[in-house]
């Protein structure tokens, strides 16, 4: 299989391209589109003829978006249409903050959405738009990642970072929300190949509010951070039974913390 990877050097798409060559696939690393126009990612796609897009490159930070709505528009929903329109088969990475604003109690299933905010409106019409220009596209909702620092990828704050390196961190003791370990995002995303065109809750599942997800890891690697409430937050919590359907099942949030544990010796 001959696979394209946008953002490789991000988060997730270097953690995409380790595993897939790892695993024999020739994994091919896009170059920044930032800039690109349709013309420019038409040839491309042209060019690499891969047989599947796995798109993760895009503007993640919810309050870059807020600031800049319109460099959100471009990289959320223009970039990823453009790809979805050469009509090879795609993986494109959306968000649980879809769910930012539902009224309902959740977990969440796909039907479900209310976004609360610019980023994931973007994120909701980019899915809407890239399953009009091609049915076979796969949207992946995926939930809050974590990893240890990879070497040559640009390091940011994720939960698990977070808690072993600050002082005190503090989280709600009411929101329902996963978090995920990104190496078996990047590890299923072989099997989401195959999966047919739609909309999937992509992610761990988690019956935890973050305090108890947050309590449970202080104690299991017994770390000095000191924990406090952060009051009320919207649940994010997904039900990932349409992908477990289809055979693809992820870690519970507590699993995948364990297995990242075990990963690196912490
Ligand atoms: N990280 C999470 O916890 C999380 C949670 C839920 C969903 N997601 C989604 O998962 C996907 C991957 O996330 P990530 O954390 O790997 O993202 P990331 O590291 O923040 O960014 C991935 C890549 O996007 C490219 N990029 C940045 N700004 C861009 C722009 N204006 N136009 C086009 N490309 C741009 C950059 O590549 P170049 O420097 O090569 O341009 C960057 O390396 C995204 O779709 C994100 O929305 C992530």
């Amino acid at each position: 299989m001959k696979m394209l990877v946008t953002g490789p050097r991000g988060f997730v798409g270097a953690r995409i391209i380790s595993q897939m060559r790892a695993a024999g696939v020739e994994a091919i690393p896009a170059p920044s589109l930032r800039d690109f126009s349709e013309e420019e990612i038409r040839r491309l796609i042209c060019e690499t003829e891969p047989d599947v897009v796995v798109h993760t490159a895009a503007i993640s930070d919810i309050g870059t978006c807020e600031q800049n709505p319109e460099a959100s528009y471009r990289a959320n929903v223009e970039i990823p249409l453009w790809i979805a329109r050469r009509g090879v088969k795609s993986l494109l990475f959306s968000t649980d903050q879809v769910y930012s604003g539902c009224r309902g109690e959740g977990p969440y299933r796909e039907e479900e959405t209310a976004p609360a905010n610019t980023y994931a409106r973007h994120k909701l019409e980019m899915e809407q738009r890239v399953l009009e220009a091609n049915p076979d596209s796969v949207l992946l909702r995926a939930t809050w990642m974590y990893d240890m620092p990879m070497y040559g990828v640009a390091n940011r704050g994720n939960f698990l970072v977070n808690m072993l390196r600050q002082p005190a961190q503090s989280f709600s003791g009411t929101q329902h929300r996963a978090v995920t370990y990104v190496q078996q995002v990047a590890e299923l995303i072989r099997p989401a190949a195959s999966l047919p065109g739609g909309i999937y809750n992509y992610g761990s599942e988690n019956d935890l509010t973050m305090l108890q997800t947050a309590q449970w890891l202080k104690q299991e690697l017994k770390l000095p951070v000191t924990l406090s409430d952060a009051g009320e937050r919207h649940h994010l919590w997904m039900d990932c039974s349409k992908l477990k359907s289809f055979g693809i099942c992820f870690d519970t949030t507590l699993e995948g913390l364990k297995r990242c544990i075990r990963d690196y010796s912490l």
